[in-house]
């Protein structure tokens, strides 16, 4: 029988490469997304099945946790992958990144980054198979400091200390829960000024860094962050 996948955030970038790659390798998708004909035609491009999803809304996501359990035969693997920078990305990143909690991308990069994670995990690991994961993509900046977003940096921060708080209770259950920590990958968050300054090789394609989000899917422990490794094992564990 075919693996249940779920996917946030398929409609571009990692979450788009990650689709395509579970249904390449045979596992039955569902990709979730905001609502509108663009993003539903990018995410069943890939041959997953969409179901649009405001991951900041608990109430979305129950309605959205109902659909893909009537797609999927089972819910075996969970990726909580949406997420938002705190400016667009044509805007500037040297302005005063203080100034910018005053703006409503403050609330909106908590909302995607981390009610999108919480709330998922909330509404999916009621449905989650027996031995099912759950996979969050946090960042590098999980790890460290992104001085020209501070607030970006604490949402992957508050998501790395939510998957390590959850490890020992989804292990309990014979479920995992991790994270993939990724440096820059070739989408359309990255800053465009960021992209300009620095060589094209900084930024993964999205392809090998799907690839490292289904090696930690596939790995043993639970409460656990990844980095990506340029062998054959794609991941290493984050001490
Ligand atoms: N690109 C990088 O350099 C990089 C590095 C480290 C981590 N990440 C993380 O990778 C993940 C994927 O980002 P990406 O780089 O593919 O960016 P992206 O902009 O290409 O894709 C993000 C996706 O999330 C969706 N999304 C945004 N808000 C949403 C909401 N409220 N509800 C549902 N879907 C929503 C968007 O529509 C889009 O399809 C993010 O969590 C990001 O923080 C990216």
């Amino acid at each position: 029988m075919a693996r249940g996948a779920i996917v946030t955030g398929a409609a571009s970038g990692l979450g788009n490469a990650l689709a395509k790659l579970l249904v390449d390798r045979g596992d039955s998708v569902v990709g979730i997304d905001l609502a509108g004909a663009d993003r539903q035609a990018k995410v069943e491009s890939t041959g997953a099945s969409f179901v649009a999803c405001d991951v900041t809304s608990i109430e979305n996501w129950h309605t959205a946790a109902r659909s893909a359990s009537s797609l999927l035969d089972s819910i075996d693997i969970v990726f909580l992958n949406a997420g938002v920078m705190t400016r667009s990305p044509s805007q500037p990143i040297d302005d005063d990144p203080v100034a910018l909690a005053t703006d409503d991308g403050y609330r909106k990069v908590f909302a995607v980054n981390v009610d999108g994670v919480i709330f998922g995990a909330t509404a999916l690991a009621p449905l989650l198979a027996a031995s099912g994961s759950i996979t969050v993509t946090a960042s590098t900046a999980a790890l460290g400091a992104l001085p020209f977003d501070p607030y970006y940096a604490a949402t992957k921060h508050a998501v790395a200390g939510y998957v390590k708080s959850l490890g020992a209770v989804f292990a309990a259950r014979g479920q995992r829960i991790n994270a993939l920590c990724p440096g820059g990958i070739d989408t359309n968050i990255v800053p465009d000024p960021l992209r300009s300054s620095m060589p094209a090789t900084t930024f993964r394609p999205p392809h090998d860094v799907a690839r490292a989000l289904i090696a930690v899917s596939e790995s043993s422990g639970s409460g656990l962050l990844y980095t990506l490794t340029d062998d054959a094992n794609f991941i290493a564990r984050v001490d």
